[in-house]
């Protein structure tokens, strides 16, 4: 190694990467329950991207009209397209009502029915009576329910006395003898390199979103848990499945919010028609998103789409009494105005499928504790490591995640983990003696990107790979497009030997760690499109041209993805579908067609 580096040592029960909804849930949670616990993120906490969801937050709280947890798992194992696994589905659901009221006790400023109850709003695929018709189950803070959560629990987390370690970028776990001892993190405004010793490390990085072109997601979503776990020889679980939202701003690519069609909102083609209907006659707009954006992209394609250049979709709010957008989506409405120049009150605002979530991830029990195979043990649990929100995969969302299912996701499986951790762990209790060679790796890592002397920048490197998987991986894909896919890929992650980081320092090194990004999106990016050439089968939102129906019998499985961070190959094994529930209370939901 041409450089030496020296760490600073910090010793916790529980270090949490990551401050973003299903991290402080996770951190405030251990704090609480008097573990010694230290929350370390690259950004401040309430910047992290929980802070732009806006819909809502899924529960059978029941407020607007009779509802059942029974209901919620129904929808949410359809939406799923079979892939989730019924039994954290089942944990899911049954918790999701008390997650909420904890919230709301805690001080979510949530919107109110006139009773003064939490207002639930539609949703995409919520329905009543096991798909009867759409239910009103998603509860809403006007449209900035992710904005009040993440600075309420950022509060909550201060209270209850976790130690932020705030502008940290996380660079990888401290393996040892399988179990995960800790994680290492360059502090990025003096530049010092950190050790943080835990009983459990709990990655809560989000997700990848940044892999494609055009995303919803923060320019922080770079899969950074992901790219730690892959570094670590561990597997991610369906990563196959990338969801395209229906709304993002054409152009823009910002988020306008489902609950636009909760409140009423349609969509339109250039003909004028409320095309939905043809799609998901019972549940029209609010179908779930792989179907919507699959519709919209036939439209489009059909040559049904509006402007100019008949390649975008109208979003309807126009007729909506003006009171209610003011009160109810306030943050869409100025949202269109900046990026669209669109008066929601007059006119549609021009929308398009837009790269939102990652359903796949780090895989999980839901303890939140990280499972890999070993042998003929599909669910051997990685000792020291947790993963929760969306860099795991749990997996409650399967082929298709439904809308306001992720913030109930967050908060659920982080008081799981923090539940988890007062359980097994022991505070204050002995730690392994930490050994240079656990940390050889990570610097040997650091010092070759922050001396890379190549010729190929990291902003051309991270837009071929965002190119690639924009064309090639997208709402439809087939044999073709993913094989030019895999070979795109390939060729971006060889380029890595050959980038090019002008900075040579320590502090505020944006160039380094811009580039320490860019590395863990391209082992994701990989697995994805390697992931989506091998099943071949459609289900949820991989929709194979090629293979155009679902195939339960050989594809009910979750793919497992490795990535040779050295020589780049891929390896790819199966864990079986949990088609159990977690209790007697409610039979499995069998596999059947998804119509809506
Ligand atoms: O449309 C939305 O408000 C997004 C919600 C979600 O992804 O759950």
């Amino acid at each position: 190694m041409a450089n030496t580096y020296d760490f600073i040592d910090h010793k916790y029960d529980v270090v949490v990467v990551g401050a973003g909804g299903s991290g402080l849930r996770a951190a405030l949670g251990c704090a609480a329950a008097g573990l010694k616990t230290a929350c370390i993120s690259k950004v401040f906490p309430t910047r992290s991207h929980t802070v732009a969801a806006q819909g809502g937050i899924s529960a059978s709280l029941g407020n607007m009209s009779e509802d059942d947890w029974r209901w919620h798992m129904y929808d949410t194992v359809k939406g799923s397209d079979w892939l989730g696994d019924q039994d954290a589905i089942e944990y899911l659901v049954r918790n999701a009502p008390a997650a909420v009221y904890e919230l709301e006790h805690w001080g979510v400023p949530f919107s109110r029915t006139p009773e003064g109850k939490i207002y639930q709003r539609a949703f995409g695929g919520m329905t009543r009576n096991y798909g009867e018709a759409p239910i009103q189950r998603t509860c809403a803070a006007a449209d900035r329910t992710g904005h009040a959560m993440l600075h309420t629990m950022y509060g909550q987390a201060l209270a209850k006395k976790t130690e932020f370690f705030i502008e940290y970028f996380a660079l990888d776990l401290i393996m040892d003898e399988g179990a995960c001892r800790g994680v290492t993190a360059w502090k990025l405004d003096d530049g010092t390199l950190h050790r943080f010793q835990a009983q459990q490390v709990i990655l809560a990085t989000g997700g990848y979103g940044r892999a494609y072109f055009s995303c919803t997601s923060a320019h922080t979503c770079t899969g950074d848990g992901g790219g730690m776990a892959l570094r670590a020889g561990l597997p991610l679980q369906d990563m196959e499945f990338v969801q395209f939202h229906p709304t993002g701003i054409y152009g823009a690519g910002c988020l306008i919010t489902e609950g636009a069609r909760g409140e009423g909102g349609y969509l339109t083609n250039s003909e004028g028609e409320r095309f939905m209907e043809r799609y998901a006659p019972s549940v029209k707009d609010l179908a779930p998103r792989d179907m919507v954006s699959r519709a919209m992209t036939i439209e489009i394609r059909e040559g049904r789409g509006v402007g100019p250049k008949k390649d975008h979709i109208n979003l309807h709010l126009d007729h909506l009494d003006p009171k209610v957008l003011h009160e109810r989506l306030p943050g869409i409405s100025e949202s269109a105005r900046i990026f669209a120049g669109v008066d929601v009150t007059k006119e549609p605002i021009p929308v398009l499928p837009t790269v939102h979530y990652n359903m796949g991830g780090i895989p999980t029990n839901f303890y939140s504790e990280v499972v890999t195979i070993a042998g003929k043990n599909p669910d051997k649990v990685v000792p020291g490591l947790m993963a929760v929100g969306e860099a795991a995969c749990v997996s409650v969302h399967g082929a298709n995640r439904l809308g306001s299912n992720s913030l109930i996701d967050l908060v659920v499986f982080g008081r799981s983990a923090a539940l988890r951790c007062a359980d097994t762990i022991k505070a204050g209790a002995t730690q392994v003696e930490l050994k240079p060679a656990m940390t050889d790796g990570h610097l040997a890592r650091f010092d070759r990107f922050r001396t890379a002397a190549g010729k190929t920048s990291t902003a051309a490197l991270r837009l071929e790979m965002q190119q690639a998987m924009q064309e090639d991986a997208a709402v439809f894909r087939d044999g073709k497009s993913l094989t030019s896919g895999v070979k795109r890929l390939e060729v971006v992650q060889k380029a890595r030997k050959d980038l090019a980081v002008s900075d040579r320092g320590m502090v505020w090194n944006t160039d380094l760690m811009e580039t320490l990004e860019l590395d863990n999106l391209i082992g994701q990016a990989v697995v994805t499109v390697v992931g989506a050439a091998n099943r071949q089968e459609s289900r949820g939102a991989h929709a194979r041209e090629d293979f155009a129906a679902r195939d339960d019998k050989t594809w009910m499985k979750h793919t497992l993805t490795w990535f040779d961070d050295a020589t780049g190959k891929v390896k790819i094994d199966y864990r079986p579908v949990h088609d159990f529930t977690m209790t007697n209370d409610i039979a499995p939901i069998p596999p059947k067609a998804r119509v809506y």
